[in-house]
């Protein structure tokens, strides 16, 4: 890793507790989180030990129960809810376990449909669009609607939603766990190249630790906390 690219994410005491009627469950205890800027960690951990608690945290989908996340240095959970959801659209991509592409529309659209609530303009939001799809491979899918691709293929659309916005910081949450083996791998290769050529920083969660040894870093979470590297 290139040094000091400036730090993209730094969490301090983060904390998350669910309450659920009379019992409270404590997903994350305590954790503190240094990410550079470009770097690519895995997030790996058991069922249900908290991995997309993280990033929903982190892509500011949810609120920490205490702690900080800052963003560049940015304190982004004390501002507006408008400014949250406009840093959001613009600085973080997001790609899921399932696609949750929209259906009705194209893979073009879909794809284009972060830039135009961004309000760029729509042949920018086309030409964006279209160029994603290109590095994606899939040039001469875009008029297909998501119930005529591949469930690979519908992952690369998702994987062109996130990124067409150029965003700073991209967040997978098991995003080759709805695949089989060898697809999954394509994505994830996909996906390290892009983000390679875009140079964002990335976070995978991912259960397979295959793939997540291949990454420059491992982050394991358990109990609650975070520990570096992916052995137990
Ligand atoms: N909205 C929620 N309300 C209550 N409990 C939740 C909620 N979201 C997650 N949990 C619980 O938090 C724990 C961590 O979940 P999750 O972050 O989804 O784990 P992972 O992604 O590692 O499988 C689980 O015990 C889960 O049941
Ligand atoms: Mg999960």
């Amino acid at each position: 890793m290139p040094e000091s690219r400036g730090v993209a994410l730094q969490l301090n005491g983060v904390r998350k507790t669910y309450s659920m009627q009379h019992r409270r469950i404590e997903v994350l205890r305590s954790v503190d989180l240094t990410v550079e800027s470009g770097e690519v960690c895995a997030v790996v951990g058991a069922s249900g030990s908290g991995k997309s608690t993280l990033l929903s945290l982190v892509g500011l989908l949810d609120r920490p129960s205490a702690g900080t996340v800052l963003y560049d240095g940015r304190p982004l959970l004390a501002a507006r809810e408008d400014v949250i959801e406009e840093f959001r659209n613009r600085y973080i991509g997001f790609i899921f376990q399932f696609h949750h592409l929209l259906p009705e529309f194209t893979a073009l659209e879909n794809v284009m449909m972060p830039a135009v609530i961004a309000g760029m303009s729509m042949s920018d939001s086309r030409t964006a669009a279209r160029d994603l799809l290109d590095r994606v491979g899939l040039a001469d899918r875009t008029d297909h609607a998501p119930g005529e691709l591949s469930g690979g293929e519908q992952q690369r659309v998702a994987l062109a939603r996130a990124l067409v916005m150029k965003p700073r910081l991209v967040l997978a949450d098991e995003p080759t766990g709805n695949l089989d083996p060898a697809t999954g791998t394509a994505i994830h290769e996909l996906l390290l190249q892009l983000n390679e050529e875009l140079g964002t920083t990335l976070i995978v969660a991912t259960h397979n630790l295959a793939l997540a040894q291949q990454l420059p870093r491992c982050l394991r979470i358990e109990g609650g906390a975070i520990t570096e590297g992916a052995a137990a």
